[in-house]
């Protein structure tokens, strides 16, 4: 039976990994954990959560030792802006604090989970149908750690039989937690500016189209590669995944099905506007289908649908 340790779990991604791992397997299965306070209402009520710094491997050990820990979703990371700005804190948090789980996973026998990003691409990739084994030379920190992430998370399992598996996540959308300072965020911002303001200014260029997914589909690949079968496995850290591809306009166009009155500007800032500029416009998402049967639920009319209802009903509910 696993018991399951997730780190960076308060933020975009664990606010709603944390609650589907918990129905999945119980709520004492799933520790959560953070380097901050939980919010009351985050996560839920149910289920252990602890601070640990991820950086620390004393915190790590000791919460992996007390729980029984046998696999770690580690989530804690800095994106790629937030990175962009703090280059020393993302390679120590995202670089450093990997190599501490993969060490307490490789002494207390953990499976570890890795996620890595479309931001793991550079500008000399091929930007369509980016293939799954390709030139990986990312020209930002955000993307320099998540390749090193990648390569460490394979040499774990290959020296020392970590099971550590990863995906390339594009651009995430939802609306539980906002994101935490990504090139991407402006898919999620203009959802909540759409349904109070009628308009939002968007910081990346109307052309600029990246991959995305609806968080469900990106919370069922990351359950789905875990239990998948490891002798089928070709691949480990880390899979292209992804569900659809739209630039701003598209999106506002797809929004406008909706909200007909919706307007979009822009006031472009240009550090992210060149990150966004060096990652894929597309991924090729093969051999995650072939090896682990992934397969995305929503596509973009259906995510655009989805958010706009949850969201309406969140503002009622609060
Ligand atoms: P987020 O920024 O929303 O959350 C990260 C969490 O990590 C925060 O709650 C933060 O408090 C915590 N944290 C920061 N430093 C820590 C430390 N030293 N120890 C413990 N916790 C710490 O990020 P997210 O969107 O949930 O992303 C999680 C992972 O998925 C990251 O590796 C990220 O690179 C990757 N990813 C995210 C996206 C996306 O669109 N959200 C896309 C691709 C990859
Ligand atoms: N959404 C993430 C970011 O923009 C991609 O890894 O940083």
């Amino acid at each position: 039976m696993n018991t399951i340790l997730v780190t960076g779990a308060l933020g975009q991604i664990g606010a709603e990994l944390v609650p589907a791992l918990r129905t999945r397997y119980g709520d004492d299965r799933v520790v959560a954990s953070d380097i901050r306070i939980a919010p009351r209402e985050r996560l839920g009520r149910n289920g252990p959560f602890e601070i640990v710094d991820c950086t620390d491997s004393h915190q790590l050990q000791a919460v992996v030792r007390k729980y029984r820990i046998d696999t770690i979703y580690h989530l804690a990371a800095l994106l790629s802006a937030v990175s962009e700005q703090k280059p020393q804190v993302a390679w120590e948090v995202n670089v450093g604090g990997l190599y501490k789980v993969l060490e307490v996973a490789r002494q207390e026998r953990c499976a570890v989970f890795v996620p890595s990003s479309i931001g793991a691409f550079g500008p000399s990739t091929p930007r369509e149908k980016t293939p799954q084994d390709t030139i990986q030379r990312p020209t930002t920190m955000y993307g320099v750690t998540k390749v090193t992430a990648e390569l460490l998370c394979d040499y774990y399992y290959h020296r020392f039989g970590v099971d550590a598996r990863g995906l390339r996540f594009p651009g995430l959308i939802s609306y539980v937690a906002p994101p935490g300072g990504g090139t991407t965020d402006y898919a999620v911002e203009i959802f909540y500016a759409a349904i109070r303001y009628g308009r939002y200014t968007c910081f990346l260029k109307g052309d600029t189209q990246l991959d995305m997914m609806y968080m469900p589909d990106a919370i069922n690949a990351a359950m789905q590669l875990m239990e998948a079968d490891p002798k089928k496995l070709l691949h480990r850290n880390a899979f292209n995944v992804t569900a659809m591809q739209f630039t701003p306009e598209v999106l506002a166009q797809e929004l406008r099905h909706h909200l007909p009155h919706f307007t979009l500007d822009y006031e472009i800032d240009p550090v992210r506007q060149a990150i966004a500029d060096s990652w894929p416009r597309s991924l090729d998402d093969s051999a995650a289908r072939s090896e682990w049967g992934w397969q995305p639920r929503y596509d973009l009319p259906a995510m655009v649908r989805d958010m706009l209802s949850k969201l309406r009903t969140k503002a009622e509910t609060h």
